[in-house]
């Protein structure tokens, strides 16, 4: 049976095992290998045109994935006031049509499924396997949010009247809802956040990260032949400091959906509450110093596999990805030689190729950083293992796993987003100074566990302050619906996406009282 009910079901996805599933799938990439795609600001569905910016893929910047222009003074202004003038008419449009265009939006990023995965890995760098849920995960959101936004707003919800009044609370749009996202999710969070705000009723400027424009710009694309209106959905590519600042002081928005760094978004919270207008709501989803805690219970192997499953997928360049690893000290050293061992059988690569673990990081400037955090960590810790580059991977921007080993999360003053693995050796009698060490960090994303002991480990994920504790597995990948997703603390505001509250942030409420 359908565990998620008659309405909707979680998409496939490929399995690469499969022959009959991977042959077809290799040719269809095939098609896309020397795409050049141009992107730029769609406003009513135009394209504008401007200066352009070559896009280089991260992985081999001799590469060239295609253009962008950037939206300018007058795209912006020309997309606000027509997002503005459009919710009257999106908003009293029936939840029912608006979800029909969802559902429609998943068929569409099915059919082009390989043309988007192909971009993941050209544009952003993701593993093939990381571009294939990629999709999974955009088809996911804008199915379930097509859902719960008819369970949530398809009648008014009818209140007790004691007196014989009629009371109904009815549920609507906000506004225009500015969509800003990252680019290690590029469509899975770009579409998470429109299709939310969209089913909820909303208009939407959506803003990509600069380094992923034309993902975002396809994904809009694909969202207007669905059948969403063009005026409905408009789109900016450009940076957070010009675009992304100007959209977001202006006074026509009604809210802001933001999935970044914790810097950028107390800059936008700042920005809010400086601006005229309206007190509108900031949903931000930020960043990690996600930790696992490993007892004496555990099972090496699995754990191992677990740690280098969370620490280096996707190079590390997830939010919920695996920084500090907690170990018993009984169980330190069996478990530190298991991971020397696993790590060197990573492989660190071009991330077309099916073989690779490990591929390149977003550009040169996070390299950059990484590379310098690695040297100073270097000098502070004891090095466990780090990984060499190998030939071919000199025009990309790789940095080599590491995993070094330190003496307190506090010499960590800032969420490292990448390959880069802490270790910790705890005593036993410790563990509440190990919580205590997690929860001063002030983030609050993901927790993994570790151990055989079932009220230990409840406990523990009882007294750690995060959003999605995982325990005896990894802690990458929640999946829409099942795992909803999000932090507390510097690690976000919530509610959870993918989660059942997560449109309840996109409206607003009125009661009507009706005595007649
Ligand atoms: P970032 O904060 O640098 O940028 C995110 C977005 O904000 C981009 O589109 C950027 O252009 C925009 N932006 C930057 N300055 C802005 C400003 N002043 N006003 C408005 N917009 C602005 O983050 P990033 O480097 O793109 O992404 C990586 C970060 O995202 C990491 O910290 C990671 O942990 C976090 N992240 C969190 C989640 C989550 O669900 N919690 C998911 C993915 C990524
Ligand atoms: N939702 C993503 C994950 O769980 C960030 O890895």
């Amino acid at each position: 049976a359908d565990i998620f009910g008659a309405e909707r079901k979680n998409s496939k996805g490929l399995n690469m095992n499969i022959i009959s599933e991977s042959e077809p799938f290799f040719a269809a990439l095939d098609t896309f290998k020397d795409t050049r795609w141009s992107a730029g600001p769609l406003v009513n569905g135009d394209t504008l045109t401007g200066d352009t910016i070559e896009v280089l893929s991260p992985y081999d910047t001799t590469q060239v994935v295609g253009s962008v222009a950037f939206a300018d003074s007058h795209a912006i202004e020309h997309a606000l006031a027509s997002a503005h003038g459009a919710f009257g008419s999106w908003c009293a449009t029936p939840v029912e049509v608006r979800a029909n265009a969802l559902q429609k939006l998943a068929d569409l990023l099915e059919e082009h499924r390989e043309e988007l995965i192909v971009l993941c890995t050209r544009e952003a760098g993701k593993s093939i396997q990381d571009g294939i849920d990629e999709v999974r995960e955009a088809v996911d959101f804008c199915r379930y949010y097509a859902v719960q936004a008819k369970k949530m707003m398809a009648k008014p919800e009818l209140l007790p009247g004691p007196t014989g009044e009629l009371n109904e609370l009815f549920l609507q749009g906000r506004g225009v809802f500015v969509c800003i996202s990252p680019w290690n999710f590029p469509l899975a969070i770009f579409l998470g956040q429109v299709a939310a705000a969209l089913a909820a009723g909303n208009t939407v400027v959506a803003k990509p990260a600069e380094q992923t424009s034309i993902i975002g710009y396809r994904a809009v694309q694909l969202a207007h032949q669905a059948g969403i209106p063009k005026e409905v959905l408009q789109f900016l590519p450009g940076t957070g400091a010009s675009v992304g600042a100007t959209i977001t002081a202006d006074e026509r928005i009604g809210g802001v959906c933001f999935t970044g760094s914790t810097v950028t978004a107390k800059r936008i919270n700042l920005t809010l509450a400086q601006r005229e207008g309206a007190i509108i709501p900031l949903i931000a989803e930020t960043g990690g110093q996600n930790a696992m805690v490993v007892d004496s219970t555990s099972q090496p192997e699995q754990v191992v596999n677990d740690v280098v499953s969370s620490s280096f997928t996707s190079a590390g360049q997830r939010c919920s990805a695996l920084r500090v690893l907690f170990l018993q000290e009984d169980i330190a050293d069996r478990v530190i030689d298991v991971l020397k061992g696993a790590m060197n059988e990573l492989t660190i690569g071009d991330p077309n190729s099916v073989k690779t673990d490990v591929g390149p990081v977003i550009d040169a400037t996070a390299k950059a950083n990484l590379n310098a955090h690695i040297d100073h960590i270097k000098q502070v810790g004891r090095l466990i293992n780090q990984l060499e580059l190998p030939t071919g991977t000199e025009n990309g921007h790789f940095v080599a796993p590491i995993a070094v080993e330190i003496d307190s999360i506090k010499v960590l003053e800032k969420e490292h987003f990448g390959p880069i693995l802490h270790v910790i050796r705890y005593k036993a009698a410790d563990l509440p100074k190990v919580i205590d060490e997690i929860n001063s960090t002030g983030f609050g994303l993901t927790l993994g566990i570790h151990s055989r002991n079932e009220s230990h480990a409840l406990a523990l994920a009882d007294k750690v302050n995060v959003g999605n504790v995982y325990i005896n597995r990894n802690q990458i990948g929640a999946v829409v619906g099942v795992q909803p997703f999000g932090g507390q603390g510097l690690s976000g505001t919530g509610p959870k996406a993918g989660g059942p509250h997560y449109l309840t942030r996109f409206v607003t409420e009125k009661t009507r009282t009706n005595n007649i």
